[in-house]
């Protein structure tokens, strides 16, 4: 650890900011749930990739308000491009993780703002704004749901298990779709839900309603909160070959850490992207 992050965990606990992230989070989150039922204009960034004026706007109100508190702290989010500053600190911004559902009026998505200090993930916060559901966690000061202390499931083996994935928007391009993936752990899980909001299968892991995860082709804010939590909630998180993780890994496997190994067995059996 270093002595930046080691001064910061002593002071601060990572508390304020937390609390940033837990408003921005909140006002995004509320401003979504006020658009829900209204029309928005929707666009397309590729054949299946949507975007909403939803997203965009909640992603200004987040930067805005974190910038505000911290003006020389660094910018990674979705829509936007941000100046590089220099900054140890980086937030990682999904304003809406589950443009699809939103899209479509299927309500399931969520907000999800992670910090990075020296490149460590040290505060994540996912928010469902339908559900009124907050899982908030820091390093070393553990996960919460609303609140209330959350921790993996202690569920095994894979066989009486349920996993979260989801596919790449490409998928009907390229043969690095998840779907030979998808068809074994079918076959080796008790099931598998395909909800449509990564980040929220991340704090699903961690609150231990998922036992299991993994996605191919994910970008560092679908998951930057949600390992955070699922690492402070006891659970375990790796690239696909069980390799040290970081967000720029685009093969994300996270559980419980029972099924962890057995997880990655059966990936490993798979020629890589998991293709069909
Ligand atoms: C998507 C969702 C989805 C996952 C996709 C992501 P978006 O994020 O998290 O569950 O399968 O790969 O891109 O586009 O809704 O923010
Ligand atoms: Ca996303
Ligand atoms: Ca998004």
């Amino acid at each position: 650890m270093s002595r930046l992050l080691a001064l910061e965990a002593l002071m601060h606990d990572y508390r304020h900011f937390l609390d940033a992230a837990i408003a921005a989070a909140h006002l995004a989150g509320g401003y979504q749930r006020h658009r829900v039922e209204s029309g928005f204009v929707v666009d397309l960034k590729g054949d299946k990739n949507l975007v909403t004026e939803v997203d965009r706007e909640s992603e200004r109100l987040i930067v805005a308000h974190l910038l505000s508190l911290f003006p020389g702290h660094d910018i990674l989010a979705e829509e936007g491009e941000y100046p590089a500053t220099g900054s140890p600190y980086r937030w990682i911004i999904d304003p809406l993780d589950g443009t699809t559902n939103f899209a479509h009026g299927f309500p399931w998505f969520c907000v999800s703002i992670g910090l990075e200090l020296e490149g460590e993930l040290v505060a994540g916060v996912v928010y469902n704004p339908l559900f009124g559901e907050l899982f908030t966690g820091s390093r070393g000061g553990g996960a919460f749901l609303n609140g209330r202390r959350i921790s993996v499931s202690q569920r095994s083996p894979l066989s009486q298990s349920l996993l979260g994935t989801g596919f790449p928007y490409d998928c009907a391009s390229d043969p690095a779709n998840n779907f030979a993936n998808f068809i074994a752990f079918q076959t080796a899980a008790r099931g598998i839900r395909r909800a449509g909001a990564a980040a929220l299968d991340l704090a699903y892991v961690a609150a231990g309603r998922l036992d299991g995860f993994w996605e191919l082709k994910l970008k560092p804010w679908d998951v930057a909160a949600g390992v955070l939590l699922i690492e402070e909630a006891g659970g375990r998180v790796t690239g696909h070959g069980g390799e040290t993780y970081r967000v720029e890994n685009d093969r994300i496997l996270a559980s419980n850490g029972l099924i962890h190994d057995e997880m990655v067995s059966l990936l490993a059996a798979i020629p890589a992207g998991g293709g069909a």
